[in-house]
């Protein structure tokens, strides 16, 4: 008897194991799942109702590597996957049935059956090899009725700062297929590179998709010393003349290539070729093509370049001539014009653009770019094309026919005006939907979180069928490899993928998340380098008094830190693994490294220094009381900025930038803390920043590296600061904050002397 139950026991414990729980991401809008499993064998056949969704039948085929025995066939056996049509299911929505002898998929097309696939592919096994065993192919019974919240769920990826080849562009677009996500916006050109053949003007891609290092490839070596997936990708370098140019570009028989392999995937590729600025791959080629002959960066602003003279009917021709090339290369309706973040100042002084202004009524050169966008606009419709821009297209007004990409999340009025007239709009918020920005230990929970604000809260129903859905964009400054690349879009694309398809009352974060553990052995298996939560409690630079306690942690699921104090990397052995908080008392490194389900995270490393006390400085030696306090209409503090007179001021202000622009603003005065200790200062703000206290830096900040927090050990009473901000956004919230050894934040407006 005894034995008896000791076997049910075993065999419950089996078919609990075997009942294998539904982890499908995005989660399917119904799901019931049934006792039992369809198991796919060597007799299994997919019955197909017509040729033309044999490539979905085949597209299977290949995904079960069992193609010795599995096939694609018109005859039905015992043991089937059965497609057939059911023209009232939504576009892109399937149902899946699951039995014991047969499995049935029903759409209205070809996107609900390869979507069906997906859901299948999710429930096998995430290794299947040439030869599995059948019962390596059991699928649970179920039900599923699925179909998409948007009909756009994108992902952006820039070729231009740096570059990604064919394979890793087939890679990428096989994983957004896995999560069901369907349009892929290749950013095509900018200023540091031309990554697409036009046959018209091939100097585009002769020199202009080659470089010399960028300031980007400067900042990924300096980077790459202590993280190793900032190196930049040795494939990409050529030759010339004894002289190394990074580079590439994709022919156009490479982009047809892309084009038919995302199209098996039912991904729609939508080329973006960023005009009028952005644009210095090509004006460097075509000068002449510019308001004074001249291509280069701008003045006002560094980070932008010279863009094309919007008075010059050749400049006109030329783009018109490379928009055409593309629209006819490209199948899809939509051709992306960029147009964000154009320099003006050289329409503001040059004759022919001025020209234009005063000939078409326009007033001032916002307009004028409009006027640009509403010709190209207009000679595209003529050959079947959708317009999409960046949101900067609406700000001088836009025919309704363009689509608006929304990523500037701090100008709502930009959607506010689009909706007024009546564009349609993708929305790919900078924040948190720009996947290259910084992670942080939530980043992929605010990406989650974001869903509930997809749509602004004063739209209509009817005003909401005007968004298209959502896009994370993958800017590629400082992704200058492919596993930097997916390191930073997974596992968030995941989140922005089922926010995307998902209905919004279903959707649940910790739901997600717990389904979410399942793929991170997919993502290994696919060779998906992925991030694992930041480890806080630790960053580059930290001191100490006496001696100091690091406390570490990290909200990734199951993972295990380990660290060294030696400055080498950590070793994975039980010894190094972090359990309770580490003392420091001598000047060390640090380095601490997550570690989930075997695979390693990046290592995080911190210079931990004993401090002298700093001095405060006494009372008399002040100048001023207060802070002094100087705001430019420019991303970047001018050199000679201190020929200017400040305000004086006693809590921190932050005006609006008069243009909409980046502006930049610095304070210079005195606090005044009241214990002697260490403090750790944290800047609460996108964009470059420094602090100094008593003349030592103790943070900085640049774009891509977050809010970056620094240590100081100071005597209570009164010390000098130094805060900068540059490039800091219209909208933008300033927060600086001091937290003393009592952990009591205190906001820096409570400590100005
Ligand atoms: C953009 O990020 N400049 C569209
Ligand atoms: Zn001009």
């Amino acid at each position: 008897m005894m034995r008896r139950i000791f076997l049910m026991t075993l065999m419950l414990l089996f078919s609990c194991i075997m009942y294998a729980q539904v982890t499908i991401i995005p989660k399917p809008v119904h799901c019931k799942e049934n006792v039992g499993f369809f198991e796919i064998n060597t007799q299994t056949r997919i019955i197909v109702p017509d040729k033309s969704q044999l490539s979905n039948g085949n597209y299977l085929v290949r995904l079960l590597k069992l193609n010795n025995g599995v096939e694609v066939s018109r005859k039905s056996a015992l043991n089937s996957v059965f497609f057939t049509y059911n023209r009232k299911l939504p576009k892109e929505g399937y149902r899946l049935t699951v039995e014991k002898n047969n499995i049935k998929i029903q759409a209205s097309g070809g996107a609900g059956f390869f979507y069906a696939i997906q859901s299948l592919r999710q429930m096998l096994p995430v290794t299947l090899k040439q030869g599995s065993k059948s019962s390596d192919y059991k699928i649970p019974c179920l039900e599923l009725d699925d179909n998409p919240r948007f009909s756009w769920r994108g992902m952006h990826l820039d070729f231009s700062r740096h570059f990604f080849s064919l394979s890793e562009v087939k890679d990428f677009l096989d994983h957004m297929a896995l999560y069901k996500m369907n349009k892929f916006h290749m950013h095509l050109t900018d200023d540091q590179g031309w990554r697409v053949e036009i046959k018209k003007y091939p100097e585009l891609t002769a020199n202009g998709a080659f470089r010399k290092p960028s300031r980007h490839d400067v900042e990924c070596n300096k980077r790459a010393k202590h993280d190793k997936l900032l190196e930049i990708d040795s494939q990409k370098f050529i030759d010339k003349n004894g002289e190394q140019f990074y580079g590439g570009f994709f022919t156009q028989e490479d982009i047809k290539e892309i084009i038919t392999w995302a199209s098996e995937r039912y991904i729609e590729v939508i080329p973006e070729v960023d005009v009028p600025g952005h644009f210095r791959a090509a004006m460097d080629q075509y000068p002449n093509l510019t308001c004074f002959g001249k291509s280069g960066q701008g003045i006002s602003n560094a980070n932008r370049s010279i863009p094309a003279c919007l008075g010059n009917e050749n400049a006109y021709r030329f783009i018109k001539d490379v928009l055409f090339e593309i629209g006819d290369l490209f199948p899809s309706r939509y051709i992306h014009i960029g147009g964000d973040e154009v320099l003006t100042e050289n329409w503001e002084k040059c004759p022919k653009c001025q020209k234009v202004i005063e000939d078409k009524g326009l007033n001032n050169e916002h307009e004028l770019q409009s006027y640009f966008n509403q010709r190209i606009e207009k000679d595209l419709k003529k050959r079947g094309k959708k317009v999409i821009g960046w949101d900067e297209i609406v700000l001088g007004g836009i025919s309704k026919g363009a689509t608006m990409m929304w990523w500037r999340n701090w100008h709502p009025e930009a959607v506010k005006k689009a909706l007024k007239n009546g564009n349609e709009m993708i929305f790919t918020p900078l924040n948190p939907y720009y996947f290259d920005y910084v992670n942080g230990a939530d980043g992929m929970e605010k990406v989650y979180n974001y869903s509930s604000k997809i749509i602004p809260e004063y739209f209509s129903d009817e005003q909401a069928k005007l968004v298209k859905g959502i896009q994370g964009c993958l800017w590629s400054e400082y992704l200058p490899n492919v596993k930097r690349m997916q390191y930073m879009a997974f596992p968030r694309l995941l989140a922005l993928a089922e926010t995307a398809w998902s209905p919004l009352n279903i959707q649940n974060i910790n739901d997600f998340k717990s389904r979410l553990q399942s793929h991170y052995a997919r993502f290994d298996a696919l060779g998906i380098n992925y991030a694992l939560k930041k480890i806080e409690g630790i960053q580059q630079n930290m001191v100490f008094a006496d001696s100091m306690l690091v406390t570490l942690k990290t909200k990734e699921e199951g993972a295990k830190i380990y660290y060294s104090l030696n400055g080498l990397d950590p070793l994975i052995v039980d010894s190094c693994q972090y359990s309770v908080p580490i003392k420091i008392g001598d000047n060390v490194t640090l380095k601490a490294v997550a570690v989930k389900n075997g695979k390693k995270d990046k290592v995080y490393r911190a210079s931990i220094l004993k401090q002298e006390i700093q001095e405060a400085i006494s009372s008399e030696a002040i100048a001023f009381k207060g802070l002094n306090y100087w705001s430019f209409n420019t991303p970047l503090v001018p050199d000679d900025y201190w020929l200017t007179s400040p305000e004086n001021i006693s809590k921190i202000i932050v005006p609006e930038p008069t243009d909409g622009n980046d502006h930049s603003l610095m304070y210079k005065g005195y606090i005044q803390v009241d214990k002697d200790g260490l403090y750790t200062i944290t800047t609460g703000l996108r964009g470059e920043s420094y602090v100094t206290v008593d003349d030592c830096l103790i943070v900085k900040n640049t774009l891509t590296d977050g809010v970056n927090k620094g240590q100081v050990v100071l005597r209570a009473g009164i010390h000098k600061i130094d805060m900068c901000f540059e490039h800091v956004k219209s909208g933008s919230k300033l927060k600086v904050t001091f937290e003393g050894e009592d952990k009591k934040k205190l906001s820096i407006n409570d400590l100005i002397y």
